[in-house]
């Protein structure tokens, strides 16, 4: 019999983190360019952030678009960048009505200054709110994360505000873009892909993984409490013996 969802009695995992993938094969199942699959993926990312948040998570953290993306066509990429101005856009008026914190992961100095702008007014205008703690990785990528952290660390070495002496885990977390968010417990991967693509992969060390052949715009809050069933299944030991 399968188990029913009976959020007072379950485990809500404080933080789940999101490989939205399968747009593209969304889109072409229905003879429709890429940038369709895309539109609807977005779709379904506001309708998650409200579902996760009645669920009880506290932080949501999704890959919208990783440093290896750019190697897609200028059309798809400028499609994903044009739906992103229009969801910023509409992010704020619901971040408010929802109490919603936004935060942006990611390198942002290749991103169009529009956009960079949006993002700051987002962050700087979300900032005190208490709601779910979404963050969007954009332009993300974990290697390049951390190359950014190793540098600002060894300049701050170089420049004597950092002793070398002090360099522990917790010091070089605090160098991510994610230093004040706690690692995810669990991470969601749709599309069928079994592999991380470059994403939170310090933060993801003792996270547990889930994998559903759902494609993304297809995603919904039953295949979320289905993962949440699964996360309560596992015995999580972080190297211990239990
Ligand atoms: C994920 O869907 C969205 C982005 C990477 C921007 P994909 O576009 O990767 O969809 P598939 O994997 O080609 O189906
Ligand atoms: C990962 O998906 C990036 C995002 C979902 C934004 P990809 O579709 O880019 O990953 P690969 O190419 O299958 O590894
Ligand atoms: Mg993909």
């Amino acid at each position: 019999m399968k188990k029913e969802f009976n959020s007072e009695e379950l485990t809500i995992p404080t933080h789940v983190a999101i490989i939205m993938d399968g747009n593209g094969r969304w889109a072409k199942k229905r003879l429709m360019p890429r940038n369709f699959g895309h539109k609807a993926g977005a779709k379904v990312v506001e309708q998650i952030c409200e579902d996760a948040y009645n669920l009880g998570i506290k932080y949501l953290t999704v890959y919208a678009f990783s440093t290896e993306n750019w190697k897609r066509t200028v059309e798809e990429v400028t499609g994903i960048m044009n739906l992103l101005r229009n969801y910023l856009k509409d992010c704020i008026e619901r971040a408010s009505k929802n109490n919603m914190r936004v935060r942006v992961i990611g390198d942002r100095t290749a991103l169009d200054a529009d956009i960079v702008e949006r993002i700051e007014e987002l962050e700087k205008m979300t900032a005190q709110y208490d709601g779910l703690q979404f963050t969007i990785a954009l332009n993300y990528g974990g290697r390049d994360e951390i190359l950014r952290a190793v540098k600002k660390i060894a300049s701050n070495v170089k420049e004597g505000t950092l002793d070398v002496e002090n360099i522990d885990e917790t010091c070089i977390s605090s160098y991510l873009d994610t230093n004040d968010i706690p690692d995810p417990d669990l991470m969601i991967r749709t599309s069928g892909e079994l592999r991380l693509s470059n994403y939170l992969i310090w933060q993801l060390a003792y996270c547990e993984f889930y994998f559903t052949d759902v494609l993304w715009p297809d995603f919904t809050v039953e295949h979320l409490k289905e993962a949440i069933l699964h996360y309560n299944g596992r015995d999580r030991r972080y190297g211990g013996v239990k």
